[in-house]
Order: C-alpha cells, then sequence, then structure tokens
C-alpha cells in the first residue's frame, strides 16, 4: 500500500523525506514522489517511477530546497505506475498525497472539468488536489477549504496536504487508511504509521478514524468527522526505528524466518503460564471472553492470516468442542452470514491490523452485536483499536510482504487461545492442558532444529525453481499448511503454485501430474500419514516429482517411494501445523532467491492492503 510523510522540519526536508520513504518501502510501491517548499515558499516537485533510487537520481540532477514537505510512495490503485501518476498531485497552491481509493472522482472530476479545471492524470488523487485548489478559488482558506472538501470524498483515504506560501502548516486527514502525527522539537511530523516518522520521533499520535488535523512547528490541532476540535493520546512508540535493520541477513523475509525461535517465544511467553503449566488470556472485565457462554465462533481474515484461522479450526473444534466457521474478509459480509443472536464470537486475525478487507468485516460484526476479538501484530493499529479484546502476537514489526513470522506467532497465539477455551468450557482434561501447554512450549526450540534444514531446502530450491507449476497437499489440519505453501512459492517466486486437500488429489488435480510437475507433501507421521503415503505413491507412479515434509517415522515408512525428503524433528501433533509452516517458507524463500525474484517486495504486492 501507499506510504506517506509529511515533515514542518527545521533542517533540509527532501533527505529526511527520503529516508521516511525508505522505511515505508515495505508496503510494496511502484513509483514515488516528494514536494517542498522553498524559501520563498514556492512549490517544487519531483517524482520517479520504479523504486526509490530513481527519485534519489532525479534529486540529485535536479535538487529541491526548504525544510518542509511531503512525500508518497505509490501502489498503483487508478493509473499506470509512470511519473505522471505519481504523487505528490498539484492543482494550484495545492500538493496532496493519498493513501487509499477516492470512491466517487469520476463524478468529482466531471463536476471540476466543468469548472475548467484541466487533469493531468487518471488518477483519483488528482481530483482532491483540484476539489481543494477550488475551495481555495472560491475564497477559503486552507483549512476551511480541507474541511469542505473532505466532506465530499467517499471511500478511503489517509491524507497529506502542503501549500503553497505555507511553509509552516500541513494538514492531514484519515478515513479508512492510517495516519500518525510525528511530535518533535520544534518539528512537526504526519506519516502512515510510527515506523515512518521513527527517524525523527517516537512520540507519535495516531488519528482515529474520520480525524483530520493542522499542524505547525510548534503544535497540532485535531478535528474529529464531526469537525469538532478533540484530543487524541500520545503514545511513545519503543524500538520502531531499530527493528527496520536486515542485520547479516540478505533479506527481511530470511530474518524474519530465522527469528522464528525468539518470535514464538514471546509470543507463547505472553499467554502460557509455565509454571502453573496452563494459558492465562489478556483482557479484563467486559473485554474478557467468557468461553463458557461462547456458543460458535466465526474467524475471519486475509492470505496467510485466513489460513491461520484455518489451522486453529481444527484446533477450536478438536480442543474446545466449539462450532467453528471461516471466512476469507472479502467474501464474508457480503454473503450475508446468518450470524448468530447470542454467544457469537468474532475473532479476526491481522499481521498488519489494517487490512481493509478485515477491518470491514469486523465493523459489520460489531454492528451485529457480535463480540469480538483481534489476533493483531500492531497494537496501535485500526483493527486492534477497533477489537472488543486484542489477543496480540509479539512476532515484532514484519518487514517482508511475505509474511512468515509473524504467522507462525499468529498460530501460537491461537493454539494458546484454543487451550484457554477447552479448560472455561470443560472439554479438556488437566492433563491435556498440561501436555499441550508443553507442546506450545517446546515449539521454539523445535523451530531452531528445523531451521538447520535450511541448506539441504536451498539445495533442492534449485531444482524446484525450474518448475512452472508446483502442487502442495496436506490432510487434516495439515491441509491449511499446503495452502500457506503454495502462496508463499506464489506471492514470491511467481511460479504457479496450488494447495489442496490430498484428498483432493484424484477429484481432479491428479490431471495435472506428470514429470515436471513437483508435489510437496506436508505429512508428519500421524493418524492420516498411510492415506497420504497412498497419495504420495499415486503422484510417484505418474512420474510427479516427490518432496515429503515429514518426521523420522514418516520418512521410513516412504522408504521406497522416489521422494526427496525433508525430516523435522518429532513433535506433539499439536504443535506440528506451526512446525512444519517453517520448511514450507524455507523453500519459497530459496526459490525465489534462485529465480532473482524482488523476495521482500515481490511485483504488485503490498505489506498491508488497505483498500477494499
Ligand atoms: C502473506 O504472505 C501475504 N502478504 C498476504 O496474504 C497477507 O497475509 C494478507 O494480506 C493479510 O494481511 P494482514 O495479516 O496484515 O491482515
Amino acid at each position: 500500500m501507499c506510504g506517506i510523510i509529511g515533515i514542518l522540519g527545521s533542517e533540509p526536508a527532501a533527505p529526511r523525506i527520503i529516508e521516511a520513504l525508505k522505511r515505508l518501502e515495505y508496503r510494496g510501491y511502484d513509483s514515488a514522489g516528494i514536494a517542498t517548499l522553498d524559501a520563498d515558499g514556492a512549490m517544487q516537485r519531483r517524482r520517479a517511477p520504479g523504486k526509490l533510487k530513481n527519485l534519489d537520481e532525479a534529486l540529485a540532477s535536479d535538487p529541491v530546497t526548504g525544510d518542509q514537505g511531503i512525500g508518497h510512495t505509490r501502489w498503483a490503485t487508478h493509473g499506470l505506475p509512470t511519473q505522471a501518476n505519481a504523487h505528490p498531485h498539484v492543482s494550484g497552491p495545492v500538493a496532496v498525497v493519498h493513501n487509499g481509493i477516492i470512491e466517487n472522482f469520476r463524478e468529482l472530476r466531471h463536476e471540476l472539468e466543468a469548472k475548467g479545471h484541466t487533469f493531468q492524470t487518471e488518477t483519483d488523487t488528482e481530483t482532491i488536489a483540484h476539489l481543494i485548489a477550488a475551495n481555495m478559488k472560491s475564497g477559503m482558506s486552507e483549512i476551511e477549504a480541507v474541511q469542505a472538501g473532505l466532506g465530499r470524498l467517499e471511500g478511503a483515504f489517509a491524507l497529506a496536504f502542503l501549500f503553497e506560501g505555507r511553509p509552516d502548516m500541513l494538514i492531514g486527514a484519515r478515513k479508512g487508511s492510517p495516519l500518525a502525527i510525528g511530535i518533535g522539537e520544534g518539528e512537526m511530523f504526519l506519516g502512515s504509521d510510527a515506523l515512518a516518522v521513527a527517524p525523527f520521533t517516537n512520540r507519535v499520535v495516531y488519528l482515529e478514524e474520520g480525524d483530520w488535523c493542522v499542524l505547525s512547528r510548534e503544535s497540532y490541532r485535531i478535528f474529529d468527522k464531526k469537525n469538532a476540535e478533540v484530543t487524541r493520546p500520545v503514545t511513545l512508540v519503543q524500538g520502531a526505528g531499530a527493528a527496520v535493520e536486515k542485520g547479516n541477513y540478505r533479506h527481511f523475509m530470511q530474518k524474519e524466518i530465522f527469528e522464528q525461535p525468539d518470535s514464538t517465544a514471546r509470543t507463547i511467553g505472553a499467554y502460557v503460564n509455565v509454571l502453573k503449566q496452563t494459558v492465562e488470556l489478556p483482557g479484563e472485565g467486559a473485554a474478557a471472553i467468557d468461553w463458557s457462554e461462547i456458543t460458535s465462533l466465526q474467524m475471519i481474515a486475509c492470505g496467510t492470516a485466513h489460513y491461520a484461522t484455518r489451522v486453529a479450526e481444527y484446533w477450536f473444534e478438536q480442543v474446545a468442542g466449539l462450532p467453528v466457521k471461516t471466512d476469507i474478509a472479502s467474501e464474508f459480509r457480503y454473503r450475508e452470514p446468518a450470524l448468530p443472536k447470542t454467544g457469537g464470537l468474532a475473532l479476526f486475525v491481522s499481521q498488519s491490523g489494517e487490512t481493509a478487507d478485515t477491518l470491514a468485516a469486523l465493523r459489520y460484526c460489531k454492528e451485529k452485536g457480535l463480540k469480538t476479538a483481534a489476533v493483531v501484530n500492531v497494537p496501535t493499529s485500526s483493527i486492534a483499536r477497533e477489537a472488543d479484546l486484542v489477543l496480540p502476537t509479539l512476532a515484532g514489526p514484519e518487514i517482508g510482504v511475505a509474511s512468515t513470522k509473524a504467522f507462525t506467532a499468529q498460530l501460537s497465539a491461537l493454539a494458546a487461545v484454543a487451550i484457554a477455551a477447552g479448560r472455561a468450557r470443560g472439554t479438556m482434561s488437566r492433563d491435556a492442558e498440561i501436555r499441550l501447554s508443553r507442546a506450545l512450549t517446546e515449539l521454539p526450540r523445535l523451530i531452531s532444529t528445523t531451521l538447520l534444514l535450511d541448506e539441504s531446502i536451498a539445495r533442492l530450491a534449485r531444482d524446484i525453481a525450474k518448475a512452472t507449476d508446483v502442487i502442495y497437499l496436506g490432510r487434516g489440519v495439515h491441509y491449511p499448511i499446503a495452502l500457506e505453501g503454495a502462496l508463499k512459492l506464489k506471492e514470491i517466486s511467481y511460479i504457479h503454485a496450488e494447495g489442496y486437500a490430498s484428498g483432493e488429489l484424484k477429484h481432479g488435480p491428479i490431471a495435472l501430474i506428470d514429470e515436471e510437475t513437483p508435489v510437496v507433501f506436508v505429512a508428519p507421521f500421524d493418524g492420516l500419514f498411510d492415506k497420504s503415503l497412498s497419495n504420495l505413491q499415486e503422484v510417484a507412479a505418474r512420474r510427479g516429482e516427490v518432496i515429503l515434509i515429514s518426521d523420522a517415522a514418516g520418512i521410513r515408512a516412504a522408504a521406497d517411494a522416489p521422494a526427496h525428503r525433508i525430516e523435522l524433528p518429532d513433535c506433539d501433533p499439536f504443535i506440528a501445523p506451526i512446525l512444519y509452516s517453517v520448511p514450507v517458507q524455507l523453500l519459497a524463500y530459496h526459490v525465489a532467491v534462485e529465480k532473482g525474484t524482488d523476495v521482500d517486495q515481490p511485483r504488485n504486492l503490498a505489506k498491508s492492503v488497505t483498500v477494499e
């Protein structure tokens, strides 16, 4: 998604804007731009398609001056990723950068063209610049023009405005896309998130839904959606700046895969009381979940987070005896779900906490009167702020667009919640509670052991990288891990991959099997292994290239089948899907490296999809 930075500073703004945009690169983008005001208050703008280095080069050959400005990384929604469509967009004295989608921009554009405005681009954002400029032309001040303009916009937006001749003013607005104020010493900032302003301050004010704000270097004013002046809490964001480095790793994704012993340990440590060998959930009073009153669980998420809910579905039903429905967030509210009038709990899973579809589903469930809880990695995010209860993952900032450590942290948290639910609902013996809690505390060590397979998986990846299609198969709780493995591969290596329930192979997908098609089996030696072994032999009989991810017993049982083998340490079946996520992450990573794709910022993708 797009990234926004605004600076009212006391030193040249351009290099600081570039530094902030570099911290927003992880969101995914395809062009970038900057606008500043020079010493006379005149607007200067530079924009470039592609990566930030292209904007850097444009600034090197044609510098801008001034201590104040706005910057943007664009993830194209309307119009090609060209220089002309790159933000900031300008009309008269107004420059604006935008994250989101203006759904009524065509209607506004026609209205403005009728007033004589001529448009240079295909973007929805340019309409905003002309709208505010038209308001100013009618005699409004900058503040009045923005206030009136915001009332005309439909859709989602985070905005930052800079005005020619006003070197001590920035105006920001937030509706559906996050925006924060950074408070400096005699300086003021606007950013899409705390990472953007981390180089300049750790004092952050998160705008609420519908808020807009007027900044000067010394102060800021915040107005709510009814234009009443409000105050919002100042948050001290610790360490946001430090976590953005790759260290000795080649990619953020690689670093984050190898962080998983620590990230799962932190998350598990927040839920499992090792001394009491039980799980203690956060939340008190009304925010706490009384699982004995919950009669149905709805889990809603997107992408990898959705696959985490698909794994948790098995846990909640097996451990807590709780009927579960999982939904892809973009489908959920449009299917007009028959939600329970009482006893319903809606659980949302999101790394960023800003995914538009998931946030919209959360708001839908709240309107329907369901209690809501959210497993999120960003405690200050919109989803975290709007859910009744936050169930945090402590994975730390995840920069790679492909989710890895957040996924295993989500699974760790969901596993702990399932244990707590089982205990509260009386569906789990104390012995089982002890066993499952202990299994969770074993996980970080087992991940460390599994990471030792990295080199052998890298060797295997060289072969897989030649494929044009790969199939992932899994049974039971490992079926969602097959889905996740396929998603990881396709989103970073661009190789087409599909995940299927192994039992489905004979119902169509087996037609795809030939010697060119690698088939990855995610199959520990559990109660379903014999069936998986039959499927494996059906693939081998058609000369499919088999990759078996299993444990020692599974590898032995499949000894006579022609297959590449990835042997994981033995583990409790309860945590197996979390552990078996690691080899499929490593396989996708090394295939992508082999193919030379942009591992951390794969083409067309954004880290947080804040548009529907
Ligand atoms: C995961 O590798 C993908 N980048 C994507 O599917 C992601 O999981 C999805 O967009 C949901 O994001 P969220 O967890 O921030 O809501």
